[in-house]
């Protein structure tokens, strides 16, 4: 695996090595789970190349303190990388990504004001401007978004079909652990009697309540509720166990 540090160093190697055949491209923040190897898996199996790129982006975050205690672990996600086979791991930084200073940026009007934008306001603002940027320096045929993030997922694929990018939006099957849980980076922090609670999450998510009702038994299951919410055939959760926030989806 080729560990890239340098974008001029890429661009011109996108331009050479990688070139020819089909490229695959999973962007994450790292602190890789399950979730994020099932990402990469499916851009193996579906291209001859595949980049992942490793950036934690300080523009999604609206909470100062999320960003200081969000999991680093490079070189435990490098090794995994490595394991499964990864073409290019690509690991920006911020200086060499954001050379506008963040003047620059993506707003989508409608899709972005509801569901997680309340509690994170500019959150999405910092993850469509990221992504726009990894999607033109990557030029992948193909990237890679678990569907955990599906509002991330439609927002991205609205905004690739708006823009006329060449890459296809691919979602990807959540990842659970046993209980249920969705893997997330942020499961690592929740202490051990909020990790036992957090699979009831999923459980009431996915029950035949309606929205209102799982909101109640979720705060009297001590969860703090940000929304429960109904939208096309998907209903969208978010929630906080102790102060990790929790999000999942189900169809209904
Ligand atoms: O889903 C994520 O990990 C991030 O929002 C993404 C897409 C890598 C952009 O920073």
């Amino acid at each position: 695996m080729k560990c890239i540090y340098d974008l001029d160093q890429w661009r011109e190697l996108r331009q050479t090595d990688y070139n020819s055949g089909s490229l695959g491209f999973v962007p994450t923040m790292g602190a890789l789970h399950k979730g994020h190897l099932s990402l990469v898996q499916s851009s193996i199996k579906d291209n001859d190349f595949t980049v992942v790129s490793i950036f934690l982006n300080p523009t999604q975050f609206n909470n100062p303190e999320d960003y200081r205690t969000y999991p680093r672990t490079f070189e435990a996600d490098k090794a995994l990388l490595e394991n499964e086979g990864v073409d290019v791991l690509l690991n920006p930084n911020y200086d060499q990504l954001y050379s506008d200073e963040y003047k620059y940026n993506i707003l989508e009007s409608e899709l972005s004001k509801q569901l997680c934008s309340s509690s994170r306001p500019g959150h999405f603002d910092g993850v469509l401007t990221v992504v726009m940027k990894l999607l033109n320096l990557v030029q992948a045929r193909y990237a890679y978004f678990g569907e955990k993030d599906y509002q991330q997922y439609l927002l991205v694929k609205g905004m690739a079909q708006a823009f006329f990018l060449n890459t296809e939006i691919v979602p990807c099957p959540t990842v659970r652990e046993p209980d249920g849980l969705a893997y997330s980076s942020r499961n690592r922090r929740l202490s051990p009697k909020d990790r036992l609670k957090a699979p009831l999450f999923y459980s009431l998510l996915k029950s035949e309540l309606d929205p209102k009702r799982i909101a109640v038994e979720l705060k009297t299951a001590g969860f703090k509720v940000d929304y429960v919410e109904e939208i096309g055939h998907r209903r969208y959760g978010a929630v906080y166990a102790g102060d990790v926030r929790l999000i999942d989806n189900v169809i209904c």
